[in-house]
């Protein structure tokens, strides 16, 4: 017997029944070894989403059209991560639609693509409001679309409640806006956009998650709905559009500073809008974080959320996190509706 073997065995010994390493050796030998198989099983995961995360480059972005004039569309553009989408697609080498409701903010951008990045690269604006779902403006927006070689397509527009509110009390204009920009316009734009990506047999579709989606949020109940919406849909939609070498990923994110989350300072699980989509953009077609969450077409890029969506994965008890979302929902309305009374007395 080698030494290792009978070291394995006596410390085996501690966690069975007494003599029965020497009485049953076949049962302890089959133990030893199915407990060796969870443990490299835990480790191959753990090294792949670490691999995945650290180390392993996503695919290259030219595979989509970079340099080659070809569009990228981006929705909420003007602000947080969908300006930072569109200066790095820009800086990639993508003609940019940028696509939002403040002219303003968007001609500022356009100007400042066509500065940093022209003459190679142009810039386009487009104005929508889609919390209005009219279908005049989705016209007049396919009709801008349609000439394009439109190569990536971020479906980054969202909105979130005002504050965490339980859905009793949350108004009817505020979840018909959540529904139709989160979920509609998504629709909407993929529509408009992924019948001439099958015909070119490249694009990449990114739409943009959180983890909101992939945990119930109790208090944000119809915005965390819609993003489990994406989750899904983004999963059947990927497998549908391979064949064509068309890719549709969901982005999950966690805090992200911005005007949504309403966080202004930056932390290692709450990164600025650029770290965190130079992120997304370096590991396209991994999934990182979300790999062995059985959310395909799922990904995770930022280092810190996708530790946290890994260790979520593997502890999987989701009624806690639930629990837990509740409790700092709970805390963050008290704080809003504080917030919300001293402005009040100012004015
Ligand atoms: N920040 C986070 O912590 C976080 C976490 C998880 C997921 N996400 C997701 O990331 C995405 C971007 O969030 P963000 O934090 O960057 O948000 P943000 O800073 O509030 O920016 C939202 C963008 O959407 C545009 N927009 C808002 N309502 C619109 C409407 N009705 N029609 C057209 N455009 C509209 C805004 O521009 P205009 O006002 O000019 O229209 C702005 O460009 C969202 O899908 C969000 O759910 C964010």
């Amino acid at each position: 017997m080698s030494p290792v073997y009978e070291w394995a065995l006596d410390e085996w010994e501690y966690f069975v029944p007494h003599n029965m390493v020497n009485e049953c050796p076949w049962t302890s030998t089959t133990l030893m070894l199915l407990g060796a198989l969870v443990v490299a099983r835990l480790a191959f995961k753990t090294l792949y989403v670490l691999a995945q995360t650290f180390v392993l480059p996503g695919t290259s972005l030219k595979k989509f059209g970079a340099t080659k004039g070809s569009w990228a569309v981006v929705t909420g553009a003007s602000d947080g991560i969908g300006r930072e989408f569109s200066l790095q697609l820009a800086a990639a080498g993508f003609n940019i639609l940028l696509v939002a409701r403040n002219r303003d903010s968007l001609a500022t951008l356009a100007e400042e693509i066509g500065t940093k990045y022209g003459p190679s690269v142009n810039a386009k604006v487009q104005l929508i409001d889609f919390s209005m779902n009219h279908e005049a403006a989705y016209q007049s927006l396919a009709a801008v679309c349609a000439p394009l070689d439109i190569g990536v397509l971020v479906n980054n527009v969202g909105r979130s409640h005002e504050m965490p509110t339980d859905y009793v009390d949350t108004t009817q204009s505020e979840i018909d806006d959540i529904l139709a920009i989160n979920i509609h316009a998504t629709l909407r734009m993929t529509s408009m956009v992924l019948p001439g990506m099958i015909n070119r047999k490249r694009g990449l579709i990114l739409n943009m998650g959180s983890f909101a989606g992939s945990v119930p949020s109790p208090m944000l109940a119809t915005y965390s709905g819609s993003k489990a919406f994406l989750s899904t849909y983004s999963s059947a939609l990927a497998a549908e559009a391979k064949p064509h070498n068309v890719l549709v990923e969901h982005i999950n994110a966690f805090y992200v500073v911005s005007k949504m989350s309403k966080l202004r300072k930056p932390s290692p699980l709450v990164p600025l809008p650029n770290n965190y989509v130079r992120s997304v953009l370096s590991k396209v077609g991994l999934a990182c974080g979300a790999a062995f969450s059985d959310r395909p077409g799922t990904c995770t890029p930022f280092w810190s959320h996708a530790l946290a969506d890994y260790a979520m994965t593997l502890v999987g008890w989701k009624v806690l996190f639930i629990g837990y979302t509740h409790g700092v929902h709970r805390t963050i309305r008290k704080r809003a509706l504080r917030k919300k009374e001293r402005d009040a007395k100012k004015q």
